[in-house]
């Protein structure tokens, strides 16, 4: 038993493996130790030389053990020295850096694309008065669309003053403070009370576009947004018009895409398009020929000018562009989200 027991401590290569070697061979139930009990049974001649015979031999054994445990101690520090080691000469990036946020590089990019055919850029405050926001655009106190818009009103009441729950409040204040012909972008942030989950957040982002010229016509708000679709999504990326309703356009359209998925083939590698289920299209945004009675609050004189404006989810067209399929992305600061899609977009 004792050389057994010698022979496994030094095989023993691991203070793991030393601890389960303690207990087979020095613990209560190992043979030296059931040895040592079963010597009160032996005829009392036989017991001394028998006692001192396993007294021996488990001294023998503790000591193979201590000795053991030291070697495997010293081996186990020094491991942990070299393994821990850090270079603290390796050069570091102490600042490292993110890219441009992909809601501002795309809202650059979409003004971009109608800076080029002459349009300018307009931008409106954040925190807007009611009267822009609603009563300018024809939503007058009572006018049931109100509620369409969950809107965040601030404190106290009576200031009438709003978060602007979307970018139409620009168009009214482009028009009251220039001349026809007026061609604006507007690109900013909106606020309603919305939940926050994948597709909904209570602050996001549209792109207005305002047009006031004489003789506006349907067929040039088509025209545009058809060019704005294609520039955005490539060749084959068209519009198409739903009648819908606004207060502050008449008539007025919902705007779809061409599913830039399939195409508008309405499947992809033979099964249903999963983007736009099977529809071809996708819904984009709102537009319309702008209201005359939107003309007269806003000073134009709409004898003589008429115009178009649409408004368009910036979120919702990037997502397209970039394939993420969860909004809270474009949210959370994850300067992963830089550096990846930052300068390609
Ligand atoms: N302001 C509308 C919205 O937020 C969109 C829109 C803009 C519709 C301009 C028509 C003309 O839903």
């Amino acid at each position: 038993a004792r050389d057994a027991a010698l022979k496994a401590i030094d095989a023993a290569t691991s203070l793991e493996e030393l601890k389960q070697t303690r207990l087979d061979h020095a613990g209560d139930r190992s043979p030296l130790a059931l040895a040592n009990r079963e010597i009160g049974a032996l005829p009392p001649a036989a017991r001394k030389e028998a006692g001192q015979r396993v007294g021996k031999a488990r001294g023998a054994v503790n000591q193979a053990l201590a000795a053991r445990q030291k070697v495997l101690e010293a081996e186990h520090e020094a491991r942990m020295l070299v393994e821990e080691t850090v270079d603290v000469t390796l050069p570091t990036d102490r600042h490292p850096s993110g890219g441009r946020h992909p809601l501002t590089t795309g809202a650059e990019y979409i003004a971009d694309i109608f800076v080029a055919m002459g349009w300018e850029v307009a931008e409106g405050p954040l925190i807007e008065a009611e009267w822009l926001n609603f009563d300018a655009l024809n939503l007058g106190p009572d006018h049931p669309a109100r509620t369409m818009q969950d809107t965040f009103w601030t404190e106290p009441a009576e200031n009438h003053v709003v978060l602007r729950t979307h970018t139409s409040p620009v168009q009214a204040r482009t028009m009251l403070t220039r001349e026809a012909p007026i061609y604006v972008v507007c690109p900013g942030r909106v606020f309603r009370t919305d939940e926050y989950d994948a597709t909904h957040s209570p602050m996001f982002h549209q792109v207005e576009g305002l047009a006031i010229d004489e003789g506006i016509s349907m067929a040039n708000l088509k025209g545009t947004l058809d060019h704005f679709a294609t520039q955005m999504f490539g060749e084959g990326i068209v519009t198409r018009f739903r009648p819908s309703y606004f207060p502050f356009t008449e008539p007025s359209a919902e705007v779809d895409l061409t599913c830039f998925v399939c195409r508008g083939a309405q499947v992809v590698d033979g099964v249903t398009c999963r983007t736009c289920k099977g529809e071809g299209w996708i819904e984009w945004g709102g537009c319309g020929i702008v209201n005359p009675r939107v003309l007269v609050a806003c000073g134009v004189d709409p004898e003589k000018y008429s115009g178009f404006a649409f408004g368009m989810g910036i979120d919702r067209t990037l997502m397209f562009r970039t394939g993420l399929s969860d909004l809270r992305t474009l949210f959370e600061g994850d300067v992963r989200l830089t550096t990846a899609f930052g300068s390609e977009l």
